[in-house]
């Protein structure tokens, strides 16, 4: 039985690519919160909660039209693979075998290549069980594509329940050694996609240490604490508060755009690890993983060239991304965890979200 406001997904055409492959948009409903999800991508097209007085907005940057995100997207709402965030130029050693995968930022490898998981097309089938509704997203990644070895079989789940939680299931397998990272790209505006700047959200990471980068936004290999640099979100402050901090690495990075390391580390089940919170809507949203980092972008590359779903142009700190994942160029990093896959294991992460309001 599903509960009040759960609804079996239902599918529209959204587009077509330039090859006239079908590009589908599969939208649900659960517990007040709304998704609307491309095959194109894995993308989260839109996703809406309701503000404190039950109005809904969509709280996930995106575009409006299927060319719109084939003609560049900064990966808006997608789904990332294999490998979410950098490697450093895209190289690495994998039992003394040397890999190479794509270079798509500068000398370094950016979320999976250039033609990586948000850039493909899934296979979607939804399903409803129990109280949840949701989507599984499947995708066989071939042996070498963008230079991963082997073939890696993803399934995705895509769940949203009776409390409108948004809950992501990531599953791999591969038939050669590898390393997989996957992660979610939404951008964040709890005051609406066109809700204008971030910086008055609130946000709390329960993480002592970061991982400092390069000026390639590599990380250096250090974990440095967070205490008294603009780093520290153990207590919860607004993202601007910081954000203009003359430090050398929101310097580099224009912003914040850096792996936190959650103090619970890896972990069986799903542990919250941050909340951001919009005030003048009242929207919140927590977030808990399995994962042992998560990437806190603000939006710093947004540099209003892009016009979004709601018509309005998106500039420097109009969304923000909270990316569970491993920590970037873990594959050069032996004392960071493992992102290594080998054949006979199942690469399995959980990352939910949980909406206030
Ligand atoms: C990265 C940024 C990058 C952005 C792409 C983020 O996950 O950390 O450095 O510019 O994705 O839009």
């Amino acid at each position: 039985m599903l509960a009040p406001g759960g609804r079996t997904p239902v599918k529209n055409l959204f587009g077509k690519l330039a090859d006239g492959t079908e590009i589908h948009s599969w939208s649900l409903e659960n517990g007040g919160t709304r998704l609307k999800v491309l095959s194109y991508g894995g993308i989260v097209q839109s996703l809406e909660i309701p503000d404190r007085h039950g109005r809904h907005a969509n709280v996930s940057l995106g575009f409006d039209t299927i060319e719109d995100y084939v003609a560049g997207s900064p990966y808006f709402g997608a789904l990332i693979g294999r490998y979410g965030n950098r490697i450093g130029d895209g190289r690495f050693t994998l039992d003394g075998e040397a890999c190479q995968v794509g270079v798509n930022d500068g000398v370094n490898s950016l979320h999976g290549g250039a033609e990586g998981f948000d850039s493909r097309v899934w296979d979607v089938e939804p399903f409803t069980a129990g109280s949840d509704v949701g989507l599984y997203l499947y995708r066989t990644s071939a042996d070498g594509e963008m230079g991963y070895p082997g073939t890696l079989k993803v399934k995705v789940t895509y769940t949203l329940t009776e409390h409108g939680d948004w809950r992501i299931d990531y599953e791999a397998t591969t038939d050669k050694v590898t390393v997989v990272n996957l992660t979610s790209h939404v951008y964040w505006n709890l005051a609406g996609e066109s809700g204008g700047t971030i910086h008055d959200h609130e946000l709390r990471i329960d993480a002592s240490h970061f991982t400092p980068v390069d000026s390639g936004l590599i990380p250096t290999g250090e974990l440095a604490e967070v205490a008294g640099t603009p780093f520290d979100f153990r207590r919860t402050k607004t993202v601007g508060e910081d954000i203009r901090v003359a430090h050398q690495q929101l310097l580099y990075a224009k912003g914040f755009d850096h792996n936190w390391v959650l103090d619970k580390g890896v972990t069986a089940e799903p542990v919250a690890v941050a909340t951001l919170r919009d005030p003048s809507s009242g929207r919140a949203m927590t977030v808990s993983t399995t994962e042992p980092g998560m990437q806190f972008y603000s939006g710093n590359f947004l540099d209003a060239t892009l016009v979004g779903t709601g018509g309005t142009v998106y500039r420097q700190g109009d969304g923000l991304c909270l990316e569970t994942q491993h920590f970037p160029d873990s594959p050069n990093k032996p004392s960071f965890p493992s992102t290594v896959l080998r054949p006979g294991q199942v690469y399995r992460t959980t990352t939910v979200h949980s909406f206030e309001h």
